[in-house]
């Protein structure tokens, strides 16, 4: 796993987008892995320089979204659909047809999560897949004990994400839905490349025991150590509970130049 240690969110936002941008670069046609949330708005900030100064395309890129809420009202502005329109398909260019949301408010959801799951592999697969991470350890909303084999399903919010997420709610606790859509941890596993950002102390935990605790469902972010492409971006405050931070910061200042992104 390739942990890089940044000043701060900002310096997050921009690694991010760099590593999606090469990506891209080699692939113009790559399938996206979004994230919602407030810990990638930095990497969208930062793609979206890119996309206005003319250095990167992502015209004919597609993308998923990693997760949706059930049962919010059609068109509402807290769904991660509505989430994605506004931070992603419109500021990054990119052409809305490509880009899916699990349909959360579809009458039959079991139906909708096999659907999903058939369009990310009629799509030939997730090329690059950016993640946030909760308190409580969770990737998308594969809360802890979810499955490391799991596929896209309806999950239940836990009491800690449902308490964390209220502020995209106005603090409304109840308005918080129960349930979800997310992929699961092994769709998730099956992205060719994972880059994951967190920023600030409240996540300082979770990115400890996901970097270095043992793999275990209790931590669903620790399916990362799975994985043979997985990046970590975490600023200094998310970085402050790992216990090998100057071994990162050591690789990251004698990385061979061939190995940069930038
Ligand atoms: C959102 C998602 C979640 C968030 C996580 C952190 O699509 O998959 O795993 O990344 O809940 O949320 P923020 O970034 O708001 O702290």
């Amino acid at each position: 796993m390739e942990i890089v240690i940044l000043p701060d969110a900002q310096a997050v936002g921009r690694a991010a987008a760099a590593r999606i941008a090469a990506v891209v670069r080699a692939k113009p046609d790559a399938v996206l892995g979004l994230s919602t949330g407030s810990s990638p708005l930095g990497a969208y900030a930062a793609l979206r320089e890119r996309v206005d100064s003319g250095a990167l395309d992502l015209s004919r890129a597609s993308g998923f979204a990693l997760d949706e809420y059930v049962g919010l009202p059609a068109g509402s502005e807290q769904s991660y659909a509505a989430t994605i329109a506004a931070e992603v398909t419109g500021p990054l260019r990119m052409d809305p047809a490509r880009v899916r949301v699990p349909d959360g408010g579809a009458h039959d959801l079991e139906a909708a999560c096999a659907d999903y799951e058939r369009a990310i592999r009629d799509a030939g697969g997730v090329d690059v897949q950016l993640l946030g991470i909760g308190a409580n350890g969770h990737i998308g909303f594969n809360e802890p004990t979810s499955s490391i084999a799991s596929r896209t399903r309806i999950k239940t919010l836990s009491e800690r994400t449902r308490e964390d997420n209220a502020r995209f709610f106005d603090g409304d606790l109840e308005a918080v839905p129960l349930h979800c859509i997310t992929q699961g941890l092994g769709t998730i596993l099956e992205a060719r490349r994972l880059v994951l950002v967190a920023q600030g102390e409240a996540k300082a935990a979770a990115v400890a025991a996901a970097v270095e605790g043992p793999l275990t469902a209790m931590v669903p972010g620790s399916v990362l150590q799975l994985h043979p492409a997985a990046t970590v971006l975490v600023d200094e405050a998310a970085a402050a509970d790992l216990r090998l931070a100057d071994y990162y910061r050591w690789t990251v200042a004698n990385q061979p130049s061939w190995q940069r992104v930038d």
